[in-house]
């Protein structure tokens, strides 16, 4: 015997904003913020309640990721742009985007050894000069803008 479709059956594949809240350990308020952020899409029912599509799961996943990883809302909006909301993004694409991150990763990594490593010169020290200090002027950066107090101007 073939059921018959009701409306509210049509979505019943769709999670509600709790649901997406409950399983992937986001905060309701979290999700909001990134729907208005554009960085994901949800549909109405007929009652004007807010849905998502299951691979939202995989979305959002990938935004507390690439948060943690120091990305910003910016640069994952814009790593976004080549998954509209709408789409459901195959494991490759995932793979594809998640690489991109990699370098950063790396970077990130490699930044923080040297930090790491001038902060050893820094302790005990206290001085915080610009002209000696390394992380108050890592690499003499002030110094490109010419000579005198950058800092000042
Ligand atoms: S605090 Fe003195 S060199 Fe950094």
């Amino acid at each position: 015997m073939d059921k018959i479709k009701r409306p509210t059956d049509l979505f019943k594949s769709d999670l509600t904003v709790g649901e997406v809240s409950k399983r992937s350990g986001i905060a309701v308020s979290a999700l909001h913020f990134y729907e208005a952020k554009g960085l994901i899409g949800s549909h109405r029912t007929e009652g004007n309640q807010r849905r998502y599509h299951r691979d939202i799961l995989r979305r959002v996943s990938l935004i507390k990721v690439a948060q943690y990883l120091g990305v910003s809302l910016s640069e994952i909006k814009a790593a976004f742009k080549e998954l509209p909301p709408d789409h459901q993004a195959t494991s490759i694409e995932w793979k594809a985007m998640s690489s991109k991150w990699k370098k950063r990763l790396d970077d990130r990594i490699e930044h923080l050894i040297k930090l790491r490593d001038q902060l050893t010169s820094c302790i005990g020290c206290g001085c915080l000069s610009l002209k000696d200090c390394p992380l108050r002027n890592p690499q003499d950066q002030l110094a490109k803008q010419g000579s005198g107090p950058q800092l000042l101007e």
